[in-house]
């Protein structure tokens, strides 16, 4: 396994440019499942959890062509051309679910398109226990049955009908789940509580382009006008990764230095600049993007997770290393996820003065933080260490980093370019 060994202690200057996101990618070549066409996407980001998805649909019955880089002002996304005809097949194996839950993306669109979906349950994972009975409740209600044996649950309908569901939780995944499968089941579907983070707008513009009919994706009503089938094809550029944004100005706050992330769109990030802001970094939004500049050290400063406008559960952990070094003290209160606090102990190793009490995290700000070996937990608690390295005096090691390989394109080599120590120790297992 692969290790990061980043010498810290230099403020990182220079432009960086955001990739598309990842978790509008995920959805959006889901939706490819549900009609007969031929999809050009662009800004697809290389990693991962990209490559699992393109994995599950080939498995599925499409026919994916890379076509080469996107070609957009020093970006390295993709661009495919994503063909699909008749579906082959409508599982999907647990060999590709356990490495990436939000295989359960193709739920969905296989139970609307097919009348059928079997995919293996995702099971806990490192940041909590993560259920999918919202995204069955909502298929359920649409008049779909349900079965779960032996770790797969199967889904079957001859054609979903339109319906009120309520979300009593606004899961991101979940409203997309039900926001595709609704595109073509008969009549009307409103969620209600719906998740309004962008990427459900993100692929609600795709499945349009497809001939869906949607109004009110990214608010917390979506109606869903069902069609009879979804056969146009859609051209569709991913939006900027807006936590990838977010953990690029961090990185600019924590090393003392002054960061442009070029690409990214200053709104989805409100929350995340406010807090930026708040604790004394200069933050400047220009035609293209977004300036951090570090003045001195940080204050501290008070922060919730909550759902999208408030700020991003997926922000939590990079902030927290942030706050590590801030003047003072700061509460970190998780109410999203029931663990995801997990890089709380790497960073004490690295001198952080952390305690945690139940979703609380009550952080006691420090004058510096000394390199040591840590291990990443998932994704955004490597993204978490990786920033304490960068800030750290002396050298850290962090271990496991396929964790974010899932979520990051390129990052020793962003962070290289901003002048980080930071390289990648390659190693067959
Ligand atoms: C998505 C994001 C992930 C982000 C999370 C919260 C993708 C691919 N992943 O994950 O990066 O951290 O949103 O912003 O977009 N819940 C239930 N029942 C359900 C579904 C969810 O109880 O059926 C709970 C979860 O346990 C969690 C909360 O709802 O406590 C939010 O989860 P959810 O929004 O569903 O997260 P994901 O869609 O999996």
């Amino acid at each position: 396994m692969d290790k990061i060994l980043i010498k810290g202690g230099r403020p990182l200057k220079g432009d960086v440019t955001v990739s598309g996101a990842k978790n509008a990618a995920l959805p959006i070549l889901a939706a490819t499942l549900l009609g007969m066409g031929t999809h050009r996407i662009a800004n697809i980001p290389k990693l991962m959890d990209v490559a699992t998805i393109k994995r599950l649909l080939i498995h599925l019955g499409a026919v994916i062509t890379e076509d080469g880089p996107d070609g957009w002002e020093g970006q390295s996304g993709l661009r495919w051309t994503v063909r699909m005809s008749e579906l082959a097949r409508c599982d999907a194996p647990y060999e590709l679910v356990k490495t990436m839950r939000a295989s359960v993306l193709v739920l969905g669109p296989l139970a609307a398109r097919f009348g059928e979906a079997r995919v293996s349950l995702p099971g806990g994972c490192a940041i909590g226990a993560r259920p999918i009975n919202l995204h069955l409740m909502g298929l359920e209600k649409m008049g779909a049955e349900i079965k779960i044996e032996h770790g797969v649950v199967t889904v079957k309908a001859k054609r979903l009908k339109g319906a009120r569901i309520y979300l009593d939780l606004a899961s991101v995944t979940g409203t997309e789940n039900l926001m595709m499968a609704a595109t073509l089941a008969d009549g009307v579907t409103v969620i209600e509580n719906a998740a309004r983070e962008p990427e459900v707008a993100d692929l609600a513009q795709f499945l349009i382009r497809c001939g869906a009919q949607i109004s009110g994706a990214g608010t917390d009503v979506i109606t869903v006008d069902g069609v009879e089938s979804l056969n146009g094809s859609g051209t569709h550029r991913i939006m900027p990764d807006r936590i990838e944004a977010g953990t690029y100005l961090t990185a600019a706050a924590i090393t003392g230095g002054e960061i442009f992330v070029r690409g990214c769109n200053p709104r989805h990030l409100d929350a995340v600049l406010l807090k930026l802001r708040e604790i004394g970094v200069e933050i400047r939004e220009e035609s293209d993007g977004v300036r951090a500049t570090a003045k001195g050290r940080i204050g501290a400063v008070d922060i919730k997770t909550l759902p999208y406008p408030g700020f991003p559960t997926d922000m939590q952990a990079q902030i927290m290393a942030l706050m590590a070094l801030s003047d003072g003290l700061s509460v970190i209160t998780e109410t999203v996820f029931e663990n995801r606090f997990t890089h709380v102990a790497e960073l004490k190793r690295m001198g952080a003065d952390i305690h945690v009490e139940g979703r609380n995290a009550i952080i006691k700000g420090v004058r510096r933080l000394s390199g040591a070996p840590v291990m990443a937990s998932d994704l955004r608690a490597s993204a978490c260490l990786v920033l304490a390295g960068l800030a750290a005096e002396g050298e850290t090691e962090i271990s496991r980093v396929y964790h974010l390989d899932r979520g990051y394109e390129g990052i020793e080599q962003k962070f290289s370019n901003l002048g980080g120590e930071i390289t990648r120790i390659r190693q067959t297992p």
